[in-house]
């Protein structure tokens, strides 16, 4: 079998992540419950990861890094927690329903929604943000990258004018931990949203937020937090503030792995890896006659992902022929990112798209590129 639905979640993992999981489950009491031994490994290993992801990501205290069970629940903490009815938000149309269905939400609640659109090749504008903020706009919500086309976004860039203009920027890592570097401090980013299981190769039911000092956020979640049990209020103070619940201590014991792994590699070289992969499957399929490629493969920022169609034929039928006659999987559809389907015209195709991770090699790309030949008639 070959995997390429690395943007959903990845497959192949350091080995030590399912050893780190497989310890964690009979030896982890509840983190932050009680002072006997199991209690206290286990606040010790969700202490160490959190130290660690606050270093991975350029973060300046470890506090305010708060574990979620993936991107979603961070994204909808933070737009929940830090946009207000009558404030104004940019997002824009690369977005995933992560981002979309909560600041649809938020809408109705009175929230003012601008989406940017994007050119022909899934790219937005800056200067089209920059002209989009009013008086009442408090933050942009952005992705970091396209989980439809890799299209990265220079979030420097739209974090040094969030900065300029006094207002929040929320990003959703979701495609880029762990896939191209990310330093919170250095681009501006007040809300970083990721999961530990795609490119960050954890475990699932793992992922975070990082609120900058500045942030003021309330909770979305409350309940118990191990601590002022007679308060009838959610602690203020963090991590307590944002994390309400028994943690995923085994999980998070598996991420912590995951990162301990990823310290011994450099990941700029693992980036360009990954990089080099999805160019060489793009160039292998992009001039084939009944094929068409979405997205910008020209820029600096991409993470590995290329979708494509084949002629008009639907997008799911196409990936169920690449899993049944060559066993390769992918992912077809909408990727729960509509606004970029209605941007393509693919709302009814949808794309397949092939994502890629430091796991494959270019052998499985020469297959790869080899199924869609044959499928695509050549
Ligand atoms: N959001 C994930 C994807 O793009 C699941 O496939």
């Amino acid at each position: 079998m070959i995997y390429f639905d690395n943007a959903a979640t990845t497959l192949i993992k350091p080995g030590e992540v399912a050893q780190a999981v497989k310890e964690a489950i009979n030896s982890l009491g509840n983190a932050s419950r009680g002072a006997h031994l199991p209690s206290l490994r286990s606040l010790s290993a969700v202490t160490k990861a959190r130290g660690e992801i606050t270093e991975f990501f350029g973060g300046k205290d470890p506090k305010r890094t708060v574990f979620t069970l993936n991107s979603t629940m961070a994204l909808n903490m933070a737009i929940d927690g830090m946009v207000k009815p009558r404030d104004h938000v940019i997002t824009t149309c690369m977005e995933h329903n992560s981002v979309l269905r909560p600041l649809y939400r938020k809408e109705k609640e009175g929230t003012e929604l601008s989406i940017l659109s994007c050119d022909g090749n899934g790219n937005i504008s800056y200067k089209e943000l920059e002209k989009s903020i009013k008086k009442n706009t408090k933050a942009v919500v952005i992705t970091h990258a396209s989980n439809v086309t890799g299209n990265g976004v220079d979030v420097k860039e739209v974090g040094h004018i969030c900065s300029k203009n006094g207002i929040y920027l929320i990003v959703d890592a979701s495609q880029s931990a762990g896939v191209i570097p990310i330093d919170m401090e250095d681009m501006g980013i007040d809300a970083l949203c990721f999961t530990g299981h795609k490119g960050l190769l954890g475990p699932m039911g793992t992922g975070g937020l990082m609120v900058s000092e500045n942030v003021e956020i309330r909770p979305f979640l409350v309940g118990g937090s191990g601590v002022h049990s007679f308060d009838r209020d959610h602690p203020g103070d963090f991590p307590e503030h944002l994390e309400a619940g028994t943690l995923n201590a085994h999980g998070i014991a598996g991420l912590l792995a995951a990162l301990e792994w990823r310290k011994g590699r450099d990941l700029r070289k693992d980036s360009e890896y990954e990089r080099m992969l999805s160019m060489r499957f793009y160039e292998g399929i992009r001039d084939l006659p009944r094929v068409k490629t979405y997205g910008d493969f020209s820029l600096k920022e991409r993470v590995p992902v290329v979708s494509f169609n084949i002629g008009d034929c639907d997008s799911s039928l196409v990936a169920d022929e690449l899993f049944e006659r060559f066993c390769i999987c992918t992912r077809a559809g909408a990727h729960c990112a509509p606004l970029m389907h209605e941007a393509f015209g693919t709302v009814d195709q949808g794309m397949v798209r092939f994502s890629f991770s430091v796991f494959n090699t270019e052998e499985e790309i020469d297959e790869g590129i080899r199924a869609v030949k044959i499928l695509a008639g050549e």
